[in-house]
């Protein structure tokens, strides 16, 4: 198509006569004509030829501009799309991602990195990394990692993460930090092996126990025979007392290894709970009067109810006040009650109390500080609480006191 003005004349078509046609160029493009028409024949002036190709030139460049508005509009969707969708990612993707420059101040955190570390984004923003969460930058290179951290809040978390370098054509500008919140399966982790070890230690305590039970069975008996034929005063008679004193303990420390190793198997049902623990307080009331202690049970709910194995929380129960007891606690305090379909009962004591170094390894096996204990009592009742599905845990302040707290699922 020429780029110049063409004329026309006697073309006779719809009452014209001449007629003048200027292209509409966009570079080399053709976009179309623009015509001038006369209804009689007459060669066109200069200034109407002029005119027609001005009018021509405007009308393209209007074209032109409008084709690139509506690129760039385009365009500009495309980005603000692409813009959305990185931000929704960005957002909603289930991992911490924190953005850092090159000299180490976030840049960017999404949601879940805010909301697990605990921090708000104003702080966090512009800030050095190493502030609030000491010891990061420097434990990781760029592989994977895990590990606790203590953060600024005195939040301690199990972070698994990986750094990335952040490049821009083809030069460093800082670091991408991809984490996830991995305290939770540590916590499983760690319970799961303790479940094993214990498990382990169990199939050990119940194998020891029948082995010894039969031979510690005949020596009691022995020893009784002779206590008959050691006439009175004899000198023999405090060994052999002493043997069967030793004998009886012995006894003690098997059954309680028998019930920490046997596989339980609960038969549960529904207990007035206030009831079941009072026959427990009943029967230990000779030993709480012998060290001077006072039970008490205090609940605003008489006729709560749980879904339990009578016997094995009765043992439970026997367990954590006998503790009290042996504590030479004044007074003893059994608080029950129910929130939220959990039922929470606490044994209160203001007896020696728990240093805290030890505090952590009261439910271990065959952790004691008593001279005659087995340490197996606490261990039991959380072998027994556990298999419930309820909870089990102690916190104390030495000299002062103790609180156990159960809870249990409705
Ligand atoms: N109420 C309490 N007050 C003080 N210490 C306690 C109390 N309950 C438990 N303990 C501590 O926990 C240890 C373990 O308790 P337990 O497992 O019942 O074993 P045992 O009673 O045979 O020692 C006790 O030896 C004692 O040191
Ligand atoms: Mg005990």
């Amino acid at each position: 198509m020429p780029d110049h003005p063409l004329e026309f004349y006697d073309i006779g078509m719809g009452g014209y006569y001449s007629a003048l046609l200027c292209p509409l160029m966009e570079g080399d493009n053709f976009l179309g004509v623009i015509g001038l028409f006369k209804s009689f024949k007459r060669i066109f002036r200069p200034e109407e030829r002029a005119v027609a190709i001005l009018i021509a030139q405007q009308v393209s460049y209007s074209i032109e501009n409008i084709i690139l508005h509506g690129d760039l509009k385009n365009q500009n969707r495309e980005l603000r799309y692409q813009k959305e969708f990185t931000e929704k990612i960005f957002n909603s993707i289930n991992s911490g991602i924190i953005v850092i420059d090159s000299s180490r101040k976030v840049l960017a955190a999404n949601p879940y990195a805010l909301g697990t570390l605990g921090f708000a984004e104003e702080d966090i923003i512009g800030s050095d990394i190493d502030k609030f969460i000491p010891g990061f930058l420097t434990t990781a290179s760029s592989d994977r990692h895990e590990g606790y951290f203590t953060l600024c809040n005195n939040k301690t978390l199990y972070l698994g993460f990986t750094i990335s370098h952040l490049r821009d054509m083809g030069s460093l500008h800082g670091k991408i930090i991809l984490f996830k919140d991995l305290t939770e399966i540590m916590d499983l982790r760690k319970q799961l092996r303790r479940r094993e070890y214990f498990s382990a230690i169990g199939e050990m305590a119940s194998w020891l126990a029948h082995e010894v039970r039969n031979p510690l069975f005949a020596i009691a008996s022995i020893a009784r025979i002779l206590l008959k034929k050691t006439g009175e005063n004899s000198e023999w008679e405090k060994f052999v007392t002493s043997i069967l004193k030793e004998t009886g303990r012995l006894d003690t420390l098997m059954d309680d290894l028998l019930q920490y190793g046997k596989p339980l198997k609960l038969e549960l049902e529904m207990v007035k709970l206030n009831d079941h623990i009072t026959e427990v307080v009943d029967g230990l009331r000779p030993f709480a009067s012998e060290a001077g202690s006072e039970i008490a049970i205090l609940t605003s709910q008489p006729e709560l109810m749980g879904h339990i194995d009578k016997d094995r929380m009765k043992q439970v129960f026997y367990n954590i006040i006998k503790n009290s007891i042996d504590a030479s606690a004044g007074k003893i305090e059994i608080i029950t009650e129910k929130t939220d379909n959990i039922i929470n009962i606490t044994v209160k004591d203001n007896g020696r109390g728990v240093k805290p170094s030890r505090l952590e390894n009261v439910f271990t096996p065959f952790f004691t500080t008593k001279k005659t204990g087995t340490g197996l009592g606490l261990a039991i009742c959380r072998k027994i609480i556990e298999e419930h599905g309820g909870t089990i845990s102690m916190d104390s302040i030495d000299d002062k006191g103790t609180r156990v707290n159960i809870t249990l699922k409705m």
